[in-house]
């Protein structure tokens, strides 16, 4: 493997294609002509890390690793990970107010003890943790029901990061105090500012690699909602529309798919009931 790779190795307008058409086979993220300079540092580290020579020349050691552990890496480095506690509040409101009293209803009503929630695209797991926490302060006795939330992503990193459950204080900070004390420990010493989920919240929650491109969806028990937020953002229309055609069959009848703020399903066919922006429900 050749060391010589300088600063001033160029990506090529041809090999940017032959990333793009790469991602988008392995994940559906759909890079356009302005991700150009995302790809060309994001990938560049590899490519110097690696000691190759030119961005083509890792594109080759990726297509011929049989492993695929570089595609994992590359995958890692190109996806976008930001998240946060309690992002977009509305949601959480909501998850408060309707679709846990709606659950808790319906299930009573056929005896059926199992609830299942799934964090599709959970990044490094504020967002599974914020649905754990919302559901033991909100559903009366959850503990005679068998709730369990899904949360998977693609990235290995973040994955990594969200088993572990802990935070650095200024991930936390925004957070209400007294979910802060209720859920989480306060490093001491070597941990000093940083935080660590409680195990009660952990122990909900599975975190999985899976790629949502994945043509089956391999789970038993259907979901009562899934929030799949901040995610299709990266994907082009056609490969939304599988998706929330594959989500639809996963979810229990009248469960809710909840997706990011600035995404819609304007331009895709599907079969979800339009309850408000960014809120659907099989019907
Ligand atoms: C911006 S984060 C969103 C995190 C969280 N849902 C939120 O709204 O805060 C997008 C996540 O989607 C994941 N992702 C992108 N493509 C994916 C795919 N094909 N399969 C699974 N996860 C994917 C990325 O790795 C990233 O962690």
């Amino acid at each position: 493997m050749a060391m010589s790779f300088s600063a001033s190795v160029d990506l090529s307008d041809k090999e940017f294609e032959m990333f793009r058409d790469l991602v988008f086979k392995k994940s559906g993220i759909s890079l356009h002509e302005g991700k150009k300079e995302l790809v060309r540092t994001r990938l560049g580290a590899l490519v110097r890390k690696g000691g190759f020579k030119s961005y083509k020349e890792y594109y080759h050691f990726v297509e011929n690793d049989k492993t695929e552990m570089e595609i994992v890496s590359l995958l890692d480095a190109i996806s976008t990970n930001l998240t946060s506690f309690f992002r977009e509040p509305s949601h959480f409101t909501f998850l408060t107010e309707t679709i846990i009293p709606q659950i808790v209803e319906s299930k009573r009503a056929t005896g059926d003890k199992d609830v299942r929630v799934w964090s599709a695209g959970c990044s490094s797991g504020e967002e599974p943790y914020s649905l754990a926490f919302t559901l033991m302060d909100h559903m009366e006795t959850i503990q005679t029901w068998n709730v369990k939330i899904l949360a998977t992503d693609l990235s290995t990193q973040v994955l990594e990061m969200a088993k572990k459950g802990l935070y650095k204080d200024d991930r936390v900070k925004a957070m209400p105090q007294n979910i802060l004390r209720k859920y989480f420990q306060k490093g001491v010493k070597d941990n000093s500012g940083t935080y660590r989920v409680r195990p009660e919240a952990q122990q909900m929650i599975s975190f999985k690699r899976f790629n949502l491109m994945d043509p089956t969806f391999p789970f038993h028990k259907k979901f009562s909602f899934i929030f799949c937020r901040n995610v299709m953002i990266y994907f082009d229309k056609p490969t939304q529309q599988k998706l929330i055609a594959k989500y639809y069959n996963v979810l229990e009848p009248n469960g809710y798919l909840l997706i990011g703020h600035s995404e819609s399903l304007t331009g895709v066919k599907h079969q979800f009931k339009y309850i408000k922006p960014t809120i659907y429900r099989k019907s």
